[in-house]
């Protein structure tokens, strides 16, 4: 009986406190990592929502950029940090896709983190430098597949989403080619710019404006319909290609053992951030918009990470694309 009143009275105790820490929560600035470069999408992402948010909660949120490893470096840096709120993760469909790229990861992705939730939803479009020969997307499989041994395309590593598209694009037309690996594609846009490298797949929010000042060639969409924001690309099921549909989810994540009263705060102060209209504007204006506020919680994260780890399990194996 002692034992049992003991052990009730220490969980008492624990939720207490736990209820008490997040009640002053936040307290000091929050640091929100972005597994890639500054100057990429997800960072564009972050920064957008992050200030938005910074508001709602009365503390600073600055952005650290992790870079690395195709997003796996900055969703580990999370993974062990303390549970304590002050410590966030904004990733994309790469925290799912990288559980089955990756034979090893420095954490359990369904294990090591707390969920606080969506954010928003990208298309990605296939882009290359403006003097790239091909005039379209036939033309551009075409020179692809009859120059594989000398076209080049970005990416942001092994688990970000241009590595995916890409994937999905050698396994479409059935031909390998070079991939060359940035820390982000802020930095790969920029070669892109340069004429360094031949092409990349890349979300709209960092090739919108590029689109409209035409300094890439763009060639085709990944999503179901064409985009309002580009009415004139034709979509990758359009030019024969279904295979290739992807859009980019974003999530925003804690480490495992943040108080539920903290995941909670957070995800209230994003669903404030995505419903106001200067978030929207800004998101419509790079070919994205926000997530529902009922996706902007917890258990829809949870519920999209779990069902998109298991949607691209087998398309990855089949892809036989592995890291070691
Ligand atoms: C990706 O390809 O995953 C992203 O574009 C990386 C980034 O945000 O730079």
């Amino acid at each position: 009986m002692a034992i049992r009143s003991l052990s009730g009275a220490f969980c008492a105790a624990i939720v207490l406190s736990s209820a008490a820490f997040a009640q002053g929560y936040p307290e000091r600035q929050i640091t929100m990592v972005v597994p890639f470069a500054a100057g990429g999408p997800t960072d564009t992402v972050a920064r957008l929502v992050g200030e938005k948010m910074s508001t709602d909660l009365g503390r600073q949120i600055i952005i650290e950029n992790v870079g690395g490893a195709g997003g796996t470096l900055g969703a580990a840096r999370v993974a062990q940090a303390d549970p304590d709120g002050y410590t966030l993760l904004l990733h994309h469909i790469g925290m799912a896709t990288s559980a089955s790229l990756y034979r090893s990861l420095p954490y359990d992705t369904l294990e090591a983190f707390e969920y606080v939730g969506l954010v928003t939803e990208v298309p990605m479009v296939m882009v290359a430098r403006r003097d790239f020969e091909p005039a379209d997307f036939p033309a551009f499989i075409a020179y692809v597949k009859e120059n594989a041994g000398t076209v080049s395309m970005a990416n942001a590593g092994i688990g970000a989403a241009s590595h995916l598209c890409g994937m999905l694009f050698q396994s479409a037309i059935e031909t390998q080619f070079v991939t060359v690996p940035y820390r982000g594609t802020g930095p790969a846009m920029t070669d892109l710019l340069g004429g360094q490298v031949d092409f990349m797949c890349d979300q709209t929010t960092n090739t919108s404006q590029q689109i409209r000042g035409g300094t890439v060639k763009a060639y085709a969409v990944t999503t179901p319909e064409r985009l309002e924001l580009f009415p004139d690309l034709p979509t990758v099921a359009e030019e024969g290609l279904p295979q290739m549909e992807v859009s980019i989810w974003h999530g925003i994540y804690a480490p495992k053992g943040t108080p539920e009263e903290v995941t909670e705060r957070l995800s209230s102060a994003l669903q404030v951030a995505l419903a106001d209209p200067g978030v929207a504007r800004s998101m419509a204006d790079l070919g994205t918009a926000p997530s529902p506020a009922e996706d902007a919680t917890p258990a829809a994260l949870k519920n999209q990470l779990e069902t998109e780890i298991a949607r691209w399990q087998p398309v990855i194996e089949s892809a036989g694309v592995y890291a070691d």
